[in-house]
């Protein structure tokens, strides 16, 4: 079923079942890869929280988990490219694996300003894992995105974390814009 939210229509496209699975098979390869390790998961909010909660619960090896805030963007469906950091690390994360987790990939500016930042502090390694990537929108080539939930077209998404003008973060599943409405 659409739903509208403020001046926009969104159709479903994800839903919550497929996230499910699509997670689980994501825990299963960070308990493998990181089994011996204790990682440092790194939520980047506010978007990546209901991804990090999920995720969480599949992840069965010691770790530690905390967030970083990082704003792209102010409320509308197009990146603005002026970042800012309105919560930063609060972690040492020196020599730890550090693994960030991202509700979305799209041009890849949010990431490569908080990789930077990241690796400036000396971790033994970094890994991405974000739940959508926008392989067309994406302006930089990243060899840290390890974990991949889908990969999607261009087009604007919202819920499960994901917001417009900051609604819809908690809707379950994942939705489009409908058609092909050039967004404002
Ligand atoms: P960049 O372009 O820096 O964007 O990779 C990453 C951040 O921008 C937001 N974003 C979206 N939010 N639906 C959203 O609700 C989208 O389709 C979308 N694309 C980008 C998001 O905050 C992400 O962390
Ligand atoms: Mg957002």
């Amino acid at each position: 079923m659409k739903i509208t939210i403020d001046d926009k229509t969104f159709e479903p496209f994800i839903e919550y079942s497929m996230i499910e699975k699509r997670i689980r098979l994501i825990g299963i390869q960070m308990n493998v890869d990181y089994e011996d390790k204790v990682p440092v998961f790194i939520g980047v909010l506010n978007g990546a929280f209901m991804f990090m909660a999920d995720l969480m619960k599949e992840i069965h090896i010691g770790c530690e988990t905390t967030f970083v805030k990082l704003a792209s963007y102010h409320g509308g469906t197009k990146s603005s490219g002026m970042l800012t950091e309105e919560f930063p690390l609060s972690m040492d994360i020196k020599g730890r694996d550090v693994v960030i987790i991202e509700d979305i990939v799209d041009t890849g500016r949010t990431l490569k300003f908080l990789l930077d930042k990241i690796k400036s502090l000396e971790p033994a390694s970094v890994k991405v894992a974000t739940l959508l990537l926008k392989p067309e929108a994406l302006e930089y080539q990243f060899d840290e995105i390890e974990f991949i939930g889908f990969e999607i077209a261009n087009d604007f998404v919202v819920g499960y974390g994901l917001d417009y003008k900051n609604l819809g973060r908690n809707l379950q599943d994942i939705y489009r814009l409908c058609g092909q409405q050039l967004p404002g």
